[in-house]
C-alpha cells in the first residue's frame, strides 16, 4: 500500500499496534464528513445516504464474521466492545462472575478488575502454558468449580490472537467447553480479524470483538458480535441506538466496510479477510435519537 506516512522511512513494522489508514478508506469516508452529514434516524431525505451506508457497513462486518447484520453492534473502540461484552454479560447474571486468562489485553483485564471493584464481580484469571495458551483442561476445572455455583451464565473471555506474542488460542474447543458448562463465551478478536478467517458459528462464540484500526480504518471504531438471544446490560444508556446496547448518535457512524475489491464481488462481500476496512461517518438507523 502506498501511504504518505510510510514514504521515505523509517520502516513501520508495528501493525499490531495500529495500521495506517488506507487512502481508499479516507476516500470512502469523505462524502460522509462533508456532503452526507444527516442523521439517519431523521425522518427526512438527509437521512437516506447515511442510513444506507450504515446498513451496508453492518452487513459487510457481518459477512466478515459469518454473522447476521442484526448481530453486529458498532462501538467506539475495541476496548468498548470488550467492556460491553464483559460488563454487559456479568451484570445480567444472578451472581456475577467472569473467567478469563492472564495474557489478555488490558482492555479485558482492566475491565475485569473494575467489575470486581465496582460491582463485586468474581473474577477468575487462569494461567497460560509456556506457549501462552490456555489449556482446555484448565478452563474445564475452573468451570467445574464456578459455573454451577454462579446460578447463571458465567462469561468466559479468551482472545483469539495475542497482541504481543501472536499466540492463537484454541477458541472453538474452549467455547465448546464453556457451553457444556452453561457459560457464555466472549472472544477478543482484535488481532485476528482481517488476518485469519473468522466464523462465529464455526468458533461457537456468543460474543466477539473486532477493531477497525488494526485493519486500515481510523482509530475509534469497533464492533461487537452479539449472538441472537444473548442478553447484555447496555454500555451507554440513552436513545436506543445499536439495539439499545450502545446509545448515542453515532459519532463517526462507526461503520466498517471492506474496501478491497477482492472482498466485494458483484454478489456482495466475500468471507475473505479484508485488505482494508472503511470507516464512514454517519449515524444510526433505528428509532428517535
Ligand atoms: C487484543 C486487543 N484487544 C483490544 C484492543 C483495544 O482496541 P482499541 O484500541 O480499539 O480500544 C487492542 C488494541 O491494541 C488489542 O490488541
Amino acid at each position: 500500500m502506498s501511504h504518505p506516512g510510510l514514504a521515505g522511512g523509517p520502516i513501520y513494522l508495528d501493525y499490531n499496534a495500529t495500521t495506517p489508514v488506507d487512502p481508499r478508506v479516507v476516500e470512502a469516508m469523505e462524502p460522509y464528513l462533508t456532503r452526507w452529514f444527516g442523521n439517519p434516524s431523521s425522518g427526512h431525505p438527509f437521512a437516506e445516504q447515511p442510513r444506507q451506508a450504515l446498513a451496508a457497513a453492518r452487513a459487510q462486518v457481518a459477512v466478515l464474521l459469518g454473522a447476521r447484520p442484526a448481530e453486529i453492534v458498532f462501538t467506539a473502540s475495541g476496548s468498548e466492545a470488550n467492556l460491553l461484552a464483559l460488563r454487559g454479560a456479568a451484570l445480567t447474571g444472578p451472581r456475577p462472575h467472569v473467567i478469563t486468562q492472564v495474557a489478555e489485553h488490558p482492555a479485558v483485564l482492566e475491565t475485569c478488575r473494575a467489575l470486581q471493584h465496582l460491582h463485586g464481580v468474581w473474577v477468575s484469571t487462569l494461567p497460560v502454558d509456556g506457549d501462552g495458551l490456555l489449556a482446555p483442561a484448565v478452563l474445564a476445572t475452573a468451570l467445574d468449580e464456578h459455573a454451577a455455583s454462579a446460578g447463571g451464565p458465567v462469561p468466559v473471555s479468551v482472545m483469539a490472537a495475542n497482541n504481543e506474542t501472536g499466540a492463537l488460542q484454541p477458541i472453538a474447543e474452549l467455547a465448546e467447553l464453556a457451553h457444556a458448562h452453561g457459560a457464555l463465551f466472549h472472544c477478543d478478536a482484535a488481532q485476528a480479524a482481517g488476518k485469519i478467517p473468522l466464523d462465529v458459528a464455526g468458533l461457537g462464540v456468543d460474543l466477539l470483538s473486532v477493531v477497525g484500526h488494526k485493519m486500515y480504518a481510523p482509530k475509534g471504531v469497533g464492533a461487537l458480535y452479539v449472538r441472537e438471544g444473548v442478553r447484555l446490560e447496555p454500555v451507554v444508556y440513552g436513545g436506543g441506538q445499536e439495539r439499545g446496547l450502545r446509545a448515542g448518535t453515532e459519532r463517526g457512524g462507526d461503520l466498517m466496510r471492506t474496501a478491497d475489491p477482492r472482498t466485494t464481488g458483484p454478489d456482495g462481500p466475500s468471507r475473505t479477510p479484508p485488505a482494508a476496512v472503511v470507516t464512514v461517518r454517519s449515524a444510526d438507523t433505528q428509532g428517535t435519537r
